[in-house]
């Protein structure tokens, strides 16, 4: 991964490029601090900021933002779906989410929305520390997804468009999770099953990877309760919780010997398309990086 030094609001003067994440409430986002990393890091001349907008606000708020000359913005809980309706154009991925997480206001002023979060997942499956071919993995064996959330909205796309052949989504609320499938289900895309909680276990024989995408095993929630014996010993763990870093599912996972990947670089890696559209250049994740958010969760 690469970074261009330097470049930021060279269309607007000395004035810096300004980007914001909107969301209500909004103290909680790690997105300024990663954004703001990434500013010094690279030495570009831009802001980031948490703005908090009440819902009932949001659509006016939005386009009172953009008329202020904001390159764009991340959106956060609860705005992800009104973001969908107030941009002037969505991306198919968002659409098919029925969420946008990122808004880039084009040359003409208009509202792009997009959802990067499966792009995230994604790239940081790519960027798995044991060199695994994550799209090997994908593409070679059922998926099984834990949670029918907005997170999993995300997942589920992101690995039905990366080829996995069939994706097990395991929810506590069937009606959550049959709409899920439906929304996402594609004539030609994986065969998508629906699994009762209680037969989480099940699901997990023969499966490639394993996606919680639940918020249990975060602190201070619920505990995710589940014996991993019939997962396949080379199937890829990932939990899109990251506090703590290692959840009890990616320790019992280690523990047996299947490859694990952390939440972390998601959420991290979500953020990237996002940072250079606002702030022209890509950059990049380092331990460094990493340290520095972990310190502030
Ligand atoms: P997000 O948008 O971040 O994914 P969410 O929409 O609140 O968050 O989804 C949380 C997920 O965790 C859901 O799949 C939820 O299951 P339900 O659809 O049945 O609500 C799941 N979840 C939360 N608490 C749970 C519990 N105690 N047992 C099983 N699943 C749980």
């Amino acid at each position: 991964m690469t970074a261009k030094k330097g470049r930021a609001a060279k269309d607007a003067g000395d004035q810096p490029a300004r980007a914001a994440v909107l969301g209500w409430p909004v103290s909680h986002s790690l997105s300024p601090r990663l954004h703001g990393y990434w500013l010094r890091e690279l030495g570009i001349n831009g802001t980031y900021r948490a703005i908090a907008v009440e819902p009932e606000k949001f659509t006016d708020k939005l386009r009172a933002l953009a008329a202020e000359g904001y390159k764009g913005f991340n959106v956060t809980v609860p705005h992800k779906e009104a973001a969908l309706m107030a941009a002037d154009e969505v991306d198919a991925e968002a659409r098919r989410i029925g969420a946008v997480n990122t808004i880039v206001i084009g040359r003409d002023g208009r509202l792009r929305g997009s959802n990067t979060d499966g792009y995230g997942f994604i790239e940081n499956l790519r960027a798995n520390p044991a060199g695994l071919d994550a799209a090997a993995i994908i593409a070679g064996g059922p998926a099984v997804v834990l949670g029918a959330g907005g997170a999993a909205r995300s997942v589920v796309a992101a690995l039905d468009g990366a080829g996995a052949p069939e994706i097990r989504l395991v929810n506590r609320t069937a009606a959550k999770a049959r709409a899920l499938a439906d929304d996402i289900h594609r004539e030609k895309g994986a065969a998508i099953s629906i699994l009762s909680w209680p037969e989480r276990e099940t699901a997990l024989i023969g499966a490639s990877l394993l996606v919680n995408t639940t918020v249990l095993g975060m602190t201070g929630r619920p505990a995710l309760e589940i014996d991993l014996d019939n997962l396949p010993p080379g199937a890829l763990v990932t939990d899109i919780v990251y506090t703590p870093l290692i959840t009890p599912l990616l320790a019992a996972a280690a523990e047996r010997g299947n490859p694990v990947v952390d939440g972390l670089g998601m959420l991290i890696h979500q953020a990237r398309p996002g940072f250079n559209a606002w702030f022209g250049a890509w950059p990049e994740i380092t331990p460094g990086l990493r340290e520095d958010i972990l310190a502030a969760c």
